[in-house]
């Protein structure tokens, strides 16, 4: 059913702020030719025109599909291997090009981290999915792919260098540098606007397990950390991390479809160092607080300062702000025995589009051209890629990672 298509990708959205970072990683990284045939598409021709003449040039073909017109998005999926996706709020634009992907047969990535939604997806398309032999993979940028990805490698060198799995590990942001797009930003008023008027969504928000395929839905891992507190495994101030909603429900749904992996009792979770003492304290509360605005209640006083200061749908971090990006995250890791390990992943440009836009980019390649397993429904990166998308992110996306026993 994949084979003979006329390109291995299309990435939709290009006329978008992170679209368009993909299109220039693709363009610069691999060119236009028969390793890799690829096609960028979106709603506007004008715009697209614009991209292209900015950060690629006339090899890259143009392909006009609109989420309103399901004609024009079958026409393109079919003509291609996978579908690499920056329209978003997916909640809003992506339900049919997922329900397209899966009935044609085109594998399919995207940038969601909207949770409520994929929820919807899993429940819709799983099954067929997974009948259709299609694979597809969200949350392929900042959010989830160090995540998942860090714990896949930690346990995987956990078991090669010590011959046990970790039965915990405390994921914790200990450097991070970046910005946030109107994209981005428009996504999280979305899923927060679902969550104030649907109790179900709430329900699928706050449940650790919101991801994982219905039957398990329970364990014991808790809700993500909303509040400041000193943290014994990384002897510092702790505060929520934004991104720790999506990350851990995503880690947990691996667990869940390789059949518990990490095993039954594996507990994961998610947190921002902010520093020792008063002043790690303090740096605690006002990162909290930064994040109390973006999520505030829609229509209230903090939502409209929120909606004032922060970025328009198309706008994001200038380029400098992107290059001076960067993070790093710290896997304190508890084996079977007792014993302890840190694992650690670093990216090298600010994570929500320098490093995003080049994990997406990496996975839909991954997915085009890598001799992957034949495993299929709506998956995770790891669930997905494993190995062959870890080496892609090392050799090309700017990612690290490491482990050692401490
Ligand atoms: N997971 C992560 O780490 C991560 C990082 C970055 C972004 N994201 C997510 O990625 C998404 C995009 O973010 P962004 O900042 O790039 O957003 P953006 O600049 O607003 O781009 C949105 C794109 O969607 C297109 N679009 C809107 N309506 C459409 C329609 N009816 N048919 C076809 N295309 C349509 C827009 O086309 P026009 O130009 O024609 O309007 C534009 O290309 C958001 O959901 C964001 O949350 C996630």
């Amino acid at each position: 059913m994949k084979r003979n298509k006329e390109f291995d990708i299309i990435v939709w959205g290009a006329s978008g702020f992170t679209g368009r970072l993909v299109v220039a990683y693709l363009f610069q990284n691999y060119g236009v030719n028969d390793d890799l045939k690829w096609a960028m598409a979106g709603r506007n021709k004008q715009k697209l025109n614009q991209v292209r003449l900015e950060v690629a040039d006339n090899s890259v073909p143009i392909i006009i599909a609109d989420c309103n017109d399901e004609v024009s998005l079958k026409e393109m999926i079919i003509r291609t291997k996978v579908i690499c996706t920056t329209v978003g709020p997916y909640a809003i634009y992506g339900s049919k090009l997922v329900s397209s992907c899966v009935n044609h047969g085109t594998d399919y990535c995207d940038l969601s981290g909207e949770v409520q939604w994929m929820r919807k997806m899993i429940d819709q398309h799983h099954e067929t999915a997974k009948i259709n032999g299609v694979k597809i993979v969200h949350t392929c940028g900042f959010d989830s792919i160090p995540s998942d990805m860090g714990v896949y490698f930690t346990q995987r060198e956990s078991l090669a260098q010590t011959g046990q799995l970790a039965n915990k590990i405390q994921m914790r942001v200990a450097g991070i540098r970046g910005g946030i797009s109107g994209g981005t930003y428009a996504s999280l008023t979305k899923v927060m606007e679902q969550s104030f008027h649907d109790k179900e969504v709430y329900k699928v928000l706050t449940n650790p397990y919101g991801l994982n395929p219905k039957e398990k839905f329970e364990g014991d891992d808790v809700r993500d950390l909303n509040s400041i507190k000193y943290d014994e495994v990384s002897k510092s101030w702790i505060g929520p991390f934004v991104m720790a909603g999506i990350n851990t429900k995503v880690v947990r749904r691996s667990n869940a479809l390789s059949g518990y992996i990490y095993g039954k009792d594996f507990r994961y979770d998610e947190a921002t160092i902010s520093g020792k003492g008063l002043k790690g304290r303090i740096k605690g509360y006002l990162t909290a607080l930064l994040l109390l605005i973006m999520t505030a209640k829609p229509g209230s006083f903090l939502k409209k300062i929120a909606n004032k200061i922060l970025p328009k749908p198309g706008e994001g971090p200038a380029k400098e702000q992107r290059e001076k990006g960067f993070y790093n995250l710290k896997f304190y890791t508890t084996l079977q025995d007792g014993s302890r390990a840190l694992g650690k992943v670093t990216g090298d440009m600010d994570p929500g589009y320098g490093s995003t836009s080049k994990m997406l980019g990496e996975a839909a390649v991954c997915l085009a051209k890598d001799n992957l397993s034949n495993v299929s429904g709506v998956l995770t990166p790891s669930i997905a890629m494993g190995d062959f998308l870890l080496k892609r992110l090392e050799n090309r996306a700017g990612l690290s990672f490491s482990f050692n026993k401490i």
